[in-house]
């Protein structure tokens, strides 16, 4: 997806309210992306509130829009404009009368960001609920949505009191990566792949998000989540989503989602045995990249006995007639030794290959990487040297990054009017039923919480390996 030029809709005046501004996520990511979006002059008339409990003055609030921004190269005129017109409100959201304060400081169309944790954005939720909100506010909730499928459906439920469903923009900020996005185009706007995109010619998918960083001082949030509720629950869910579904008609929010939903109300964890088909993990002491990092449980704010994971692998089944059959299989680590982000879809052997072509010893694999952004295609062919004994070739595209970070994208959609790249309400609640049983598997301490160094590959059982037909000699 490109950025598309301004719409009516983003001409309207509108304010961005922003709740927990002065957190870590609106710092890094949030302001960053709302500074390349207005950079582009998307958003002309629009207004910033940020909103805490610290007492920060308006001053101090700029500066720090103005580092985000700059952070972003997003610093000419429209983005310093935005900075000028700034706001500040040292406010307790889930007092209703500080929530009073604040919407009489705000004007034009309303678009309010929860950058807030889950209990809280629930309790300011049910605030706004009993006094009301201007027609047409449009709302923003970071992930986790809810702590489980219970909490999410009563914060549905609140929600549904305030706006209608299209107005609720659910952020998985995956759902802005380029890549994420480019699975529709790959799929669907062509006839090479997704005629084999079935259970008849696909071994299995791998989702996987490993990475080098550790927790990065984010202990307050990070501990009570873990990396089975920080990124598969989310995130990865959300890619495994777009490769499985069906082809929609359109790409309005209502088609997409339809069919994002119908494929993640078909899924559940493989054999419905999460002991056999989960893994959970932590990092002790080592060295990732030149960098030393203490075990997880050393990092400052880590209560060690909450157990919390750095590293989750589940097997899935998407219990439909195009992918009975074909694991899915998700795997998201820190601190590991290499960055590996990509969908893999590995192939099944070819029904016969014939006596007389030698070497075949790796299936087929279709590769979407999410960072760096690339595409490929892992092939056997009977390539150089002896024309009778096969080579896999390795095709690749690289892509730019998207023209706006993914925070823009989700951003825009909200300006916009547009829910299309958010998650919507029922796929929420089904994405925590989806891992439920293994959350409770690993409450009940029936799956082991094993360890891996800070800088390796991470424990040597993996869910991923060996991949279905894949071969060892010839
Ligand atoms: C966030 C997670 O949602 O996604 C982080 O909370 C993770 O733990 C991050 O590192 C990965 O996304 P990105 O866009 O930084 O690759």
């Amino acid at each position: 997806m490109t950025t598309s030029p301004p719409t009516a809709h983003s001409r309207v005046p509108q304010t961005l309210l922003l709740l927990g501004a002065t957190g870590d996520l609106a710092a890094r990511l949030l302001l960053p992306g709302l500074g390349r979006l207005v950079a582009t002059g998307a958003q002309p008339d629009l207004t910033l509130v940020g909103s805490g409990t610290e007492a920060w003055d308006d001053e101090r609030w700029r500066r720090r829009v103005t580092d985000s921004f700059a952070a972003a190269g997003a610093d000419g005129p429209r983005a310093a404009e935005v900075v000028r017109t700034s706001r500040y409100v040292c406010a307790d959201v889930t007092r209703e009368e500080d929530l009073r304060r604040l919407l009489a400081t705000c004007h034009g169309r309303l678009v309010i960001f929860f950058a807030l944790p889950p209990l809280i954005t629930a309790r300011a939720a049910a605030a706004l609920a009993r006094i009301g909100l201007p027609p047409g506010t449009r709302l923003m909730l970071e992930k986790p949505f809810g702590t489980d499928a219970v909490s999410a459906r009563s914060l549905n439920e609140i929600l549904a009191r305030l706006v209608p469903e299209e107005q609720v923009h659910r952020i998985d900020h995956f759902l802005g990566k380029s890549t994420v996005v480019n699975i529709l185009g790959l799929r669907f706007a062509n006839r090479i792949f997704e005629p084999v995109l079935n259970s008849a010619h696909v071994a299995c998918v791998d989702i996987v998000f490993d990475e080098t960083l550790g927790l990065e001082g984010r202990a307050g949030y990070y501990d009570n989540a873990g990396a089975l509720v920080d990124m598969v629950q989310s995130h990865l869910l959300q890619v495994l989503a777009l490769i499985a579904m069906d082809a929609p008609p359109t790409l309005d929010a209502r088609d997409l989602r339809g069919r994002k939903a119908q494929v993640l109300r078909a899924t559940r964890v493989w054999d419905d045995d999460p002991v056999r088909w989960s893994r959970r993990s932590r990092y002790t002491a080592g060295e990732v990249a030149g960098r030393r990092l203490p075990a997880y449980v050393n990092e400052p704010g880590v209560d060690p006995d909450r157990g919390t994971e750095t590293l989750a692998e589940v097997v899935l089944a998407v219990d439909t007639w195009r992918w009975a059959g074909v694991p899915f299989r998700l795997r998201s680590g820190k601190a590991l030794a290499g960055k590996r982000k990509e969908a893999v879809i590995t192939f099944k052997q070819p029904p016969r290959v014939p006596t007389g072509l030698t070497g075949y010893d790796q299936p087929d694999r279709l590769r979407i990487g999410f960072g760096p952004d690339r595409l490929g295609l892992d092939v056997n062919i009977n390539g150089p040297g002896d024309p009778l004994d096969l080579d896999q070739v390795h095709l690749v595209a690289d892509f730019g990054p998207g023209d706006l970070p993914p925070y823009g994208e989700v951003l825009r959609g909200a300006f916009d009017g547009d829910p299309t790249l958010s998650v919507r309400g029922d796929t929420a609640e089904d994405c925590w039923r989806i891992v439920a049983p293994v959350l409770d598997a690993w409450r009940a301490g029936v799956v082991p919480l094993r360890e891996y160094p800070a800088g390796s590959p991470g424990p040597g059982d993996s869910l991923l390996t060996p991949a279905p037909g894949e071969m060892t000699g010839s």
